[in-house]
């Protein structure tokens, strides 16, 4: 969706993809629309591929064949220059957080501001400040990135991902790791995004509760191939037995709490401060 030259939250749509990395081939003829300011969870087993096919949507990985499209932009058909300007309009939480641990909340969520933008200081604290705000992290701007909890990490790489406004927001696996009730508020995060922000947004996910509160497009991916895509009534209703299988074997939060693997010792709220205090 192109609106007086601005890039907003625009469909996604992959055309015949195969992307791998040198002679290995991980995902064949990926053909699907991730559709406009919604929310496409994509679903699989570990390595089938999922991070992969994001880092094609970002343009970091070259494509075997087929064509990515940012709205009316073909990802990988555009200049260098032109792909800078893109990249400008992705936002992304990375698997593993990617906050650099040498620096305080604020200047990672400063960084893709000084990179793209021609703010000055003053406006770049500002518009920390509201990104920070932004995702309840406000009060712990100089923090480091080690003196926040699992949950606060993935809150800051959303604000991080979120600093420059972005049209797509890509997310890796925000809830791996966190307990139930931190990965349902980072659920609610996500969709009180999606409300107030015009943006195309893909979750990479094994969480069974998190595919069901924020999906509104699943593709499932499995042995280098498009297994399934489509709302998540039909999901449910799927009858191949690889997506029967992993749907009933992905622990609900529930089932986690009763076993006793996931911590949960209240509510992990982003406004209680952390263990840790400064000096
Ligand atoms: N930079 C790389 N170079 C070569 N091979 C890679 C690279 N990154 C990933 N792979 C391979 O591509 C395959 C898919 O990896 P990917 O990280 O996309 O899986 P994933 O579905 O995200 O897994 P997980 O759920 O464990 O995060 C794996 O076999 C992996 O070894
Ligand atoms: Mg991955």
């Amino acid at each position: 969706m192109q609106q007086k030259g601005r890039f907003f939250a625009p469909e996604i749509v992959l055309q015949n993809v195969t992307v791998g990395y040198g002679d290995r081939t991980v995902l064949e003829n990926i053909t699907t629309v991730l559709p406009a300011g919604k929310i496409s969870v994509i679903l699989g087993g570990s390595g089938c591929g999922k991070s992969t096919l994001l880092r094609n949507i970002l343009g970091l990985v070259s494509l075997k064949s087929g064509t990515i499209r940012l709205g009316d932009v073909d990802l990988y058909g555009m200049t260098d220059q032109e792909a800078m300007a893109m990249r400008r309009r992705l936002g992304v939480l990375f698997q593993d957080g990617a906050l650099l641990g040498s620096m305080p909340l604020g200047q990672n969520v400063a960084m893709p501001l000084r990179e793209h933008t021609a703010l000055d200081e003053g406006m770049i604290e500002e518009v920390v400040r509201m990104k920070l705000k932004l995702v309840g992290l406000e009060p712990f701007v100089h923090y480091f990135p080690r003196q926040l909890s699992g949950g606060m990490r993935k809150r800051a790489g959303l604000a991080r991902a979120m600093a420059l406004d972005p049209a797509i927001l890509l997310c890796d696996e925000p809830t791996s790791g966190l307990d139930p009730i931190t990965s349902a508020d980072l659920d609610q995060l996500i969709l009180e995004l999606k409300a107030t922000f015009p943006m195309t947004i893909v979750v990479v996910t094994h969480d069974l509760d998190s595919l069901f509160t924020i999906a509104d497009f699943v593709v499932v991916l499995d042995k280098g191939k498009m297994l399934f895509q489509g709302s998540l009534e039909a999901l449910k209703i799927n009858t191949d037995p690889f997506i029967v299988r992993f749907l009933g074997r992905m622990p609900t939060r529930e089932s986690r709490v009763i076993a006793g693997g996931a911590g949960v010792g209240g509510r992990a709220s982003l406004a209680s401060p952390p263990e840790t205090t400064l000096t």
